[in-house]
């Protein structure tokens, strides 16, 4: 079969590798994909969200599969796009529809369907121009710190929290007034929840689920979660506190209660479900959804899928999920990104990175590089994924640190850390 891959980051690079892997697949296309997803297929350059020159693409090379990477093509509605045009109706999309990607678009939308399905997750008040008194009120309830999100896609970055009850309402405010611009139009004032974090993810036919190898992020700049928020700096998997037990409550509280819940709505909704959880004193509650898989969770949790990718998503776009099988790899996987210098404020690009021939024991993930006539060079702030596997997680992120300090590049920066608090 032919597949179109649509992204250009590492995730899209570890989906790709992963996809490539399939005796299904005699053909991979990735849109507009990076120089690592050159390496298992044909990038084309076509942006993400330009569905009328995907359609087109797809119909003209006989495609017979889309896998969408990003929220904001889903968020966009590629999957209405194709299944509401008589021409591109027969090609499934990996991918929720608009309404269901909502879960991801809409903090606003997400916390009122948890309040509908009884999913457990912090109490929250959706504050807009018309209700600023009550959001103020809401505050003065709560403890601090304070936890404000805009509405809407940011990114990454509508999320704030604030340690004292003034910069709350003040930064409330400013959000409301369009500090992140009609996103934060609406703002959830959110409860804070305190424990430890970790990505669940699964692939829904909109009837079954499959559950996907757990994750944990490492969100901040610095060692030991300290610094400004980035686009993650490493992922491990397993999760230790994540036992089986912890999973029966998150499967049985959480992630049946959504599945159901979406078909009982009327969502279509045919592709990766992001749990982002916490463990609330051993209680798993949610903490967002994304309507896609992490990065870079994706980095390590695409070595600890055994299983065939291409035949879980024959299930989910057939409708018989139910009669596919998910292994797992009972190694462990890690990744460790490497950045560059400034980021995540700012930072110069189109450095030579050198290195990469010797690299032996890691698998690597382009994120931000690109090709400068036939050199090797950074393109963005996240730059390279080193994953690895190991008979535990310290052996697989030994061997991710020494391919990291293998790797060169001028302003390199990893954190050491990663994994180092379970
Ligand atoms: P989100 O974009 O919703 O994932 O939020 C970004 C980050 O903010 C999360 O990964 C958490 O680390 C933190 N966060 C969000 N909501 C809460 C909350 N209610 N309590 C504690 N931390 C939170
Ligand atoms: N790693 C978090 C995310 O992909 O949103």
């Amino acid at each position: 079969m032919k597949i179109l891959l649509l992204g250009s980051g590492g995730r899209e690079h570890a989906l790709a590798w992963k996809i490539a892997q399939s005796p299904k697949v005699d053909k991979l296309f990735i849109a507009p994909g990076n120089p690592g997803t050159a390496e298992v297929g044909e990038n084309i350059a076509i942006s993400v969200n330009d569905f009328e020159a995907l359609k087109r693409f797809a119909l003209d090379n006989d495609v017979q599969m889309v896998v969408v990477g990003p929220e904001d093509p889903l968020v966009n509605g590629i999957y209405d796009a194709f299944k509401n045009d008589p021409q591109t109706v027969h090609i499934p999309v990996i991918g929720p529809s608009h309404k269901g990607a909502m879960l991801e678009g809409s903090k606003d939308f997400a916390k009122a369907f948890m309040a509908r399905h009884n999913i457990p997750t912090a109490r929250y008040l959706t504050v807009t121009a018309q209700n600023i008194d009550e959001g103020e009120a809401f505050l003065e309830k709560l403890k601090a710190p304070y936890v404000l999100k805009a509405d809407g896609l940011c990114a990454g970055k509508g999320v704030l929290i604030l340690s004292t009850l003034e910069q709350a309402k003040s930064e409330l405010h400013k959000m409301l007034g369009g500090m992140f611009g009609n996103a934060s139009a609406s703002v959830v004032v959110e409860e804070f929840l305190c424990g430890t974090e970790c990505s669940v993810f699964i692939l829904t036919d909109g009837k079954d689920y499959r559950i996907l190898p757990e994750a944990k992020d490492y969100k901040r700049i610095g060692e030991h979660d300290t610094g400004l928020n980035t686009g993650g700096m490493g992922s491990v998997s397993p999760v230790p506190f994540a036992t089986p037990e912890w999973m029966q409550k998150v499967e049985n509280q959480i992630i049946r209660p959504t599945v159901e819940g979406l078909a009982a709505e009327g969502i279509d909704y045919k592709g990766f479900i992001f749990f982002g959880l916490i463990n609330v004193s051993g209680e798993p509650m949610v903490i967002e959804y994304n309507c896609r898989m992490g990065d870079p969770e994706t980095e390590s949790v695409m070595l600890r899928l055994k299983s065939d990718l291409v035949d879980l998503f024959e299930g989910v776009a057939q409708g018989n999920l139910s009669s596919r099988e998910i292994v797992f790899d009972p190694r462990a996987a890690v990744s460790v990104m490497l950045v560059s210098g400034g980021y995540p404020q700012e930072y110069q690009k189109g450095y030579p990175i050198s290195g990469l021939e010797a690299i032996e024991g890691s698998i690597l993930f382009h994120s931000g590089t690109t090709l400068n006539g036939r050199q090797l060079v950074t393109n963005g702030g996240r730059v390279l994924a080193v994953s690895s596997y190991g008979e535990n997680r310290s052996k697989a992120l030994q061997r991710s640190f020494e391919t990291a300090n293998a790797i060169q590049f001028s302003g390199k920066y990893f954190r050491r850390d990663i994994g180092q608090d379970l």
